[in-house]
């Protein structure tokens, strides 16, 4: 059988999809892959047009009930967890929404943390079962989120950080497009989050070093 095709996973979580900031911003991620290697196909998952989907109490009965993986309650989560495991990078376009990720990306990460499929506790010890991949999210915020200026709390960064380090992907890129609803400065930081993503050593664009080859 042939080898699947490489994939870039792209995740929108803001309610205008592709055409938010972070999403414009995070293709430049997307090209500057597909441009040094051509065969990395793009799987695109808005998270906006799941906007009816939810936790419901089946979907709770089957997760805290243990139900077997095919059960078909699953479908979504494993379509969203197989759309992970295909992906050889992630790209994370997000708004900050009241200090935190979007009710969106946490229906997303309530579907993808499953426990005994992408993750177990094993020794006392949570244990991530997908493999890990490099990971950029760009965060979006009308006010400001990160350095000098900062007046909010951040609980998008380290939880974030902390849910996807529990199923196995750690070591996430952020990139803040913040301070946004001042025009001034939101065409200063699209400028500045350009030139980061232009200069990462692996959604930048130059070559990978070593090490991501
Ligand atoms: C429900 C909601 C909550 C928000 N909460 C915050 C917040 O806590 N902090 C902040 O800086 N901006 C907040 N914003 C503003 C968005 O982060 C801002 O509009 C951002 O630019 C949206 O980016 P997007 O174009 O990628 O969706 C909120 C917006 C909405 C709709």
């Amino acid at each position: 059988m042939d080898d699947p095709v490489a994939s870039i996973l792209l995740i929108t979580a803001s309610p205008y999809g592709r055409a938010s900031r972070g999403a414009i911003l995070a293709m430049q991620a997307v090209k500057n892959l597909q441009r040094k290697d051509p065969s990395l196909e793009l799987v695109e998952r808005d998270l906006s047009v799941l906007a009816d989907a939810t936790v419901h109490s089946v979907y709770a009965d089957a997760i805290v009930g243990g139900h077997s993986h095919d059960s078909e309650v699953f479908t979504l989560s494993e379509q969203l967890i197989r759309e992970l495991e295909d992906a050889a990078f992630v790209v994370i376009a997000t708004p900050m929404h009241n200090y935190t990720v979007p009710a969106s990306l946490k229906m997303w990460i309530d579907f993808v943390l499953r426990y005994g499929r992408s993750f177990a506790t094993i020794d006392g010890i949570k244990k991530g079962f997908i493999e890990n991949r490099p990971t950029l999210v760009v965060v979006t915020a009308g006010g400001i989120v990160a350095g000098e200026g900062k007046f909010q709390p951040d609980h998008l960064t380290g939880y974030l950080g902390d849910v996807l380090t529990t199923i196995g992907i750690t070591g996430l890129k952020f990139v803040y497009l913040d301070g946004l609803a001042s025009p001034a400065r939101a065409e200063q930081v699209t400028i500045e989050g350009a030139k980061t993503i232009a200069r990462d050593e692996v959604f930048g664009v130059g070559e990978p070093t070593p090490a991501f080859a």
